[in-house]
């Protein structure tokens, strides 16, 4: 540990803030000392508020339709070697009705931004879950949409939307996606559902294309002074039929990194344990909890389209049922000494005097 990092890592500490430039040079100087030192720290941060419970999410890939054509994701629009799919919404209630039994509280809604799903079709699908599992909270991951849009969808009844902003820099944002989409109505649609009152969450791949430690260390600042109630990050790992195939993938060693130092930026953020860094190496996702994260997220898609839903090659937890998957991720909380929990998972808000 160089004086240098020791000093922005004390301040880090102290303030839960670095300036920019700190964060790159926390990033660019890192070593395992540090890591050790800062996954330390995350843990007993995270362990204040949230003991050793761990949050599950069920997942519900709705659709590999999408209108948008990223240069990372395997599900982009031009990618004509994917076999669409699109649930049904009686298929999509199907699957919250065996994930409640199995104990899910928090169901997330995930797809393409498939224009079949218009406001009209996901309100009535929301208000089905809502009458069926009132206790659970709706959570809806389905991209860019308009603000009236966004509040039609929490007055139906969803709790939380999930939107990563991918990367806090405009430049970068170019160069990760084709010119009709935008930085700014990316962070347009993130400033909305948080004003309009969701739960809302961000988040970035780690080793994306181009992407260096002054990037990253942008999407920390964002981070930070956004303050969402969630941030999912994950390695980026090529899709064989994206224009990123020849890539490499992100660093596991990283990603944990980063989970810790999110984990100290904003104590009480819901962190998940990406399955892509379950992709990269079998144990990812416990290594994620013990660096700072705390929720996982198993897949309750119905087994004939989960290998369909391909964000990236070798995607995990394709072949399982849901009860499967829940028990295995269940199994290994076990061996790490962290538990499962059946509940909402909302975030705890804290006063910053007890930190
Ligand atoms: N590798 C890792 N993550 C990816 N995502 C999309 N494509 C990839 C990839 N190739 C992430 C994006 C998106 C989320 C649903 O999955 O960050 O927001
Ligand atoms: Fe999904 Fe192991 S976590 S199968």
């Amino acid at each position: 540990m160089t004086v240098g990092t020791e000093s922005r890592i004390g301040k880090l500490l102290k303030d839960h803030s670095l300036s920019e430039d700190e964060y790159a040079s926390l990033i660019a100087e890192r070593t395992d000392e540090d890591a050790a030192v800062l996954k330390t720290e995350a843990v007993k941060q995270k362990e204040k508020i949230y003991g050793r419970d761990v949050f599950i999410r069920g997942l519900i890939e709705i659709s590999n339709i999408c209108v948008n054509d990223c240069y990372y994701c395997g599900i982009r629009r031009s990618n004509n070697a994917s076999e669409r799919y699109r649930l049904k919404a009686d298929e999509i209630i199907e699957c919250t009705d065996t994930g409640y039994e199995l104990g899910f509280r928090t169901f997330v809604l995930q797809g393409g931004e498939d224009p079949y799903f218009d406001d009209e079709v996901l309100c009535s699908i929301i208000k089905k879950i809502k009458e069926r599992h009132g206790d659970a909270a709706v959570t809806l991951s389905m991209g860019e949409r308009s603000r009236s849009s966004y509040e039609k969808l929490f007055k139906a009844g969803a709790d939380r939307y999930f939107l990563r902003h991918e990367t806090a820099d405009p430049v970068h944002y170019r160069k990760l996606h084709p010119h009709e989409m935008s930085f700014e109505n990316r962070m347009r649609c993130l400033n909305d559902l948080r004003d309009i009152g969701y739960q809302t969450g961000c988040g970035f791949m780690v080793g994306s294309p181009y992407q260096t430690g002054k990037e990253l260390a942008k999407d920390l600042k964002f981070v930070e002074k956004f303050k969402p109630d969630m941030c999912g990050i994950g390695p980026f790992i090529p899709h064989r039929d994206t224009p990123f195939s020849d890539r490499t993938a992100g660093s596991v060693e990283l990603t944990l990194f980063l989970l810790s130092v999110l984990r100290i930026i904003y104590p009480p953020m819901l962190i998940p344990a990406t399955t892509a860094l379950g992709t990269l190496i079998s144990d990812g996702r416990e290594r994620g909890i013990l660096s700072g994260a705390n929720v996982v997220m198993p897949n309750l898609s119905p087994v004939s389209v989960r290998k369909k839903y391909e964000l990236y090659d070798n995607k995990i937890c394709t072949g399982e049922e849901s009860a499967e998957c829940r028990d295995c991720l269940s199994k290994k909380m076990l061996s790490i000494g962290h538990r499962i929990v059946t509940d909402r998972g909302d975030i705890k808000k804290y006063r910053k005097a007890e930190i």
